[in-house]
């Protein structure tokens, strides 16, 4: 059997280790929890490592990222992770917790059991710690043109839409762009460089049922590829994991027939 392992510059090491702090009078918290945090920085050339942080849950928020911030502010000013809204707005902190991919500042400390294991976005290239390259992730969502694109002369005020056909772009205007689920998807590991992902698909699909737009042909012309649309299996990881609980695997399937429609 063949077996497959990591570079040896490329494998996970055991890392420093962050004990409860004390208060002023030497007591250490009576709630704490561990924190086993990936830490990697491609400056010193060493191997990537787990950190284990031991923090005071006392005094700390109730989301995993609240943690991370905590962990930074007054443990290790070295951790580097995204985050801006803290409300699962922004996407930014989208990280893998606990095996699963997801918002930290959505993610309650309270429901991950024992030590809580807190890495990168898998399969991306990690720039430093918790922070991937989204570099190709954007260039790609760039591809499908994320805009309204219209032939017809402008009208004076806005473009309107029934309520029946606003309500077709509910489910899919809701996404943050966050990559949990391209990056939690085994045909976009593989072929990510070719393969759209689930994230740019389903912004595709959010233009081609607007019907305020007027470039359906070539946009589902951009997606006709072997690759770039078809390597969607449906294995559904994609639905599993969106944080705000959208199905990007419905939006490819139904991108898939509109093509089969306009072959017909
Ligand atoms: S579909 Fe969901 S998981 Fe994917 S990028 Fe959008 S919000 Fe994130
Ligand atoms: S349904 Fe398609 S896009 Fe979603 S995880 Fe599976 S292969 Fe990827
Ligand atoms: S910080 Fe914006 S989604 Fe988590």
């Amino acid at each position: 059997m063949v077996e497959f392992t990591l570079p040896r510059n490329s494998k996970v090491k055991k890392g420093k280790v962050w004990p409860a702090q004390a208060d002023a009078n030497g007591k250490k918290p009576k709630r704490s929890k561990d924190f086993k945090v990936y830490r990697y920085n491609p400056d010193n050339g060493d191997n990537p490592t787990v950190d284990v942080y031991t923090v005071d849950l006392e005094s700390c928020g109730p989301m995993v990222l609240d943690a991370l911030i905590k962990i930074k502010n007054e443990i290790d000013p070295t951790l580097s992770f995204r985050r801006s809204c803290r409300e699962g707005v922004c996407g930014s902190c989208a990280m893998n917790i606990q095996g699963g991919n997801t918002l930290a500042c959505t993610k309650a400390i309270n429901d991950c059991s024992g030590a809580v294991a807190v890495y990168p976005l898998p399969h991306m290239p990690v720039v430093k710690d918790l922070v991937p390259d989204l570099t190709n992730f954007y260039a790609q969502y760039s591809s499908i043109e994320p805009f309204l694109k219209t032939k017809t002369a402008e009208p004076e005020k806005e473009w309107l839409q029934t309520p029946e056909d606003r309500a077709k772009l509910d489910g899919l205007y809701e996404c943050i762009l966050c990559a949990c689920c391209s990056t939690s998807c085994p045909s976009y590991w593989w072929n990510s460089e070719r393969y759209l992902g689930p994230a740019a698909l389903l912004q595709s699909y959010r233009w081609l049922v607007d019907s305020r737009d007027e470039d359906t042909g070539a946009r589902l012309d951009n997606l006709e590829d072997p690759f770039r649309l078809y390597r969607c299996h449906t294995i559904m990881n994609c639905a599993q994991v969106c944080p705000k609980g959208l199905n990007p695997a419905e939006a490819i399937a139904d991108i898939k027939g509109m093509m089969v429609k306009r072959k017909a």
